[in-house]
């Protein structure tokens, strides 16, 4: 017998890494898409639209896509917020040379697909209302449409199977010191989705870091002979030329953080640890604005709010992605 298929949204802002999840997700043929919202944060949203739809259109999927967001929900109100941090750096320019962790067009043919008219925060909330089934999310960019759906009405959280998201870290930091770029852009959206009662699993930097991929790894992705798979190693090697140039740490390969976030959805093997936490969010405008605060004390009262990925498996990382990679187009 089938097995049945998990009803899904995923809200990506593609994005590099998003493209890859999308490209995961679709492929693994474990999931019912419902739609492909897209938010702001990598790029405008109208770039990450444009980028989603190529995606889908690659694969000659037939899954709405729907833009949602132009910025962050009330981040920018806040008189001097957005100064405390050094801007997140995702392109440097040297010589005259510049590199980008994430390009404003993927290398394959433009899209043909149109998004929908329906604005992807609406699509969110009357999709989980009305679903007979629970709808899993997973959100790989900043939270702000999944925030903005659980503020318009609360109660879809009951309807919501889980939430599997890329975001956070414990003790690093990406856009800042301490927070990483999902909860770093939008705060208080991710702090709604910690309070709003649904179940959570988070994928922050230390597992994503802790399972990233190396140059032979791009090439097995490569040798698949698959447009999934030529897409894919572009973006694993574009991104590590970029860490490499913007002088980042590439001692434990690229991380692709979004694709992570799909994996363990579809396979809990890919993590090797992880724990049940108290997480909160730093929305208070100083030096640790958007950090992911993990309450580790022990002895106190509290309840875990949310399963929190610590390390990931990059050999199983790889297989998963070899696995559904490998289906689809083939090249040329
Ligand atoms: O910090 C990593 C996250 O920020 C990923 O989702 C990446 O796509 C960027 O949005
Ligand atoms: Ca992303």
């Amino acid at each position: 017998m089938e097995e049945k298929k998990r009803k899904l949204i995923m809200d990506v802002d593609t994005g590099s890494d998003d493209a890859v999840a999308v490209l995961l997700a679709i492929l693994s043929g474990k999931f019912d898409i419902l739609g492909i919202t897209v938010s702001w944060g990598n790029s405008d949203v109208e770039t990450c639209v444009n980028n989603t739809l190529q995606v889908v259109d690659l694969l000659g999927a037939d899954i709405p896509v729907y833009q949602g967001c132009p910025g962050p929900m009330v981040r920018e109100m806040t008189v001097g917020r957005v100064m405390n941090n050094p801007k997140n750096k995702t392109s440097e320019t040297k010589d005259g040379k510049t590199v980008k962790m994430h390009p404003n067009t993927l290398p394959i043919p433009p899209a043909t697909s149109k998004k929908q008219k329906e604005h992807a925060v609406t699509f969110i909330v009357e999709t989980i209302k009305n679903s007979p089934e629970k709808v899993t999310i997973i959100p790989t960019a900043p939270m702000t449409n999944i925030g903005m759906a659980l503020r318009m009405d609360p109660t879809i959280a009951t309807n919501i199977e889980e939430i599997v998201l890329m975001g956070g870290a414990v003790g690093m930091g990406n856009a800042s010191p301490v927070a990483e770029a999902n909860f770093f852009h939008d705060p208080e959206a991710a702090k709604i989705i910690f309070d709003s009662g649904a179940k959570v699993r988070v994928v922050p930097l230390n597992a994503t870091h802790s399972a990233g991929l190396l140059k032979e790894d791009a090439e097995r992705l490569m040798s698949l002979g698959t447009e999934a798979g030529k897409l894919a190693a572009e973006l694993v090697m574009m991104r590590t030329e970029a860490s490499a140039f913007m002088g980042w740490r590439t001692d434990q390969g690229e991380p692709i953080h979004d694709a992570l976030a799909v994996a363990w959805a579809l396979d809990p093997s890919v993590i090797m640890e992880s724990r049940m936490e108290k997480c909160d969010i730093d929305i208070n405008g100083g030096i640790c604005d958007g950090q992911m605060v993990v309450d580790h004390r022990r002895g106190y009262e509290f309840t875990p709010n949310a399963c929190v990925a610590y390390k990931g498996d990059r050999v199983r990382f790889m297989e998963i992605l070899c696995e559904h990679l490998a289906k689809g187009p083939k090249v040329g």
